[in-house]
């Protein structure tokens, strides 16, 4: 293909992406990555020559359905650079509420756990925003670890990862235990949209019928695994708040904080273990 102005090239590729539906903006993040500019470079410099046969391969496949976090290999979460591949769930914005609270409540020196750490964005973010804690972050899909790992890597973190269903794999006893589990009910799973449900990794997502099979689980692991004082903090689904308010009671946890994510919803919820 022959070279094209820049400023035409864009502005060819974007008409045609908002024909497609897709947002414009994708082509401009796409051509940044390619071109390896800014975005303030990229349209500052709407001068120079290039090919377009790179960019136009990368947006069918935006237009076939694949998320433009996949296309582009990396995903902004917590003000960090993350990789991410179609292994690994894509990092939302609403779970770096977890995060959020992890840093303002864990003690000096504790001892965390981020269970089903996907991407490894939760425990990576935590330890690079407060390197006195000491992270761990487990996983059962051995594929999502690798991913991780290229994340502790590149992000210069201490995190340690290990394969573990829950905590069946690890020893010890945590402070504070974080987690995004898995919890779309298979009912809805299946009417997600299919840039989720082709795309990213079905064990991401749901559990089982309920949608709360992980958490179920998590929290009564969590009883033996919490040291005094140590707190759940966990994400939890659109319209689950009542279910797992009733959860919590039946599984010896008190609700400390029920927090909203920026839209309003209830997204994160801090428990602590009492007995009988
Ligand atoms: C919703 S994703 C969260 C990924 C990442 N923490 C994030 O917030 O982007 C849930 C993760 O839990 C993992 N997972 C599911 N069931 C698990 C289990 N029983 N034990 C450990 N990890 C599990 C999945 O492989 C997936 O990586």
């Amino acid at each position: 293909m022959a070279n094209e102005r820049l400023d035409d090239l864009r502005a060819r590729l974007r008409e045609d992406a908002l024909a497609r539906g897709i947002n414009p903006r994708d082509v401009d993040l796409l051509l940044a990555d390619l071109l390896s500019l800014s975005l303030a470079s990229l349209y500052a410099r709407g001068e120079i020559e290039v090919d377009g046969t790179r960019v136009e391969a990368y947006l069918q496949r935006r237009y076939a359905g694949e998320p433009l976090q996949y296309i582009r290999g990396h995903t902004e979460f917590y003000s960090r650079d993350f990789l991410v591949d179609d292994r690994v769930l894509i990092p939302r914005p609403e779970t770096e509420l977890i995060v959020e609270t992890a840093i303002e409540r864990a003690p000096r020196g504790a001892r965390v756990i981020d269970v089903g750490t996907g991407s490894g964005c939760i425990a990576i973010s935590i330890e690079c925003e407060r390197t006195d804690l000491h992270v761990t972050g487990v996983d059962r899909s051995f594929d999502a670890l690798l991913v991780a790992e290229k994340n502790r890597q590149r992000l210069d973190s201490r995190v340690s990862f290990a394969a573990s269903d829950l905590f069946e794999g690890v020893g010890g006893m945590f402070d504070l235990i974080v987690s995004n589990p898995p919890y779309v009910p298979l009912g809805e799973y299946t009417q997600l949209a299919t840039e989720v449900r082709v795309h990213e990794p079905r064990m991401a997502l749901t559990p089982g019928p309920r949608g709360t099979e992980t958490i179920e689980r998590l929290l009564d692991q969590s009883h033996a695994r919490l040291a005094s004082d140590g707190l759940v903090i966990m994400e939890v689904g659109y319209g689950q708040e009542d279910a797992i308010r009733e959860i919590a009671e039946a599984k010896r946890y008190a609700i400390e904080a029920f927090l909203p994510d920026l839209a309003g919803i209830p997204r994160v919820v801090v428990l602590s273990p009492h007995g009988w």
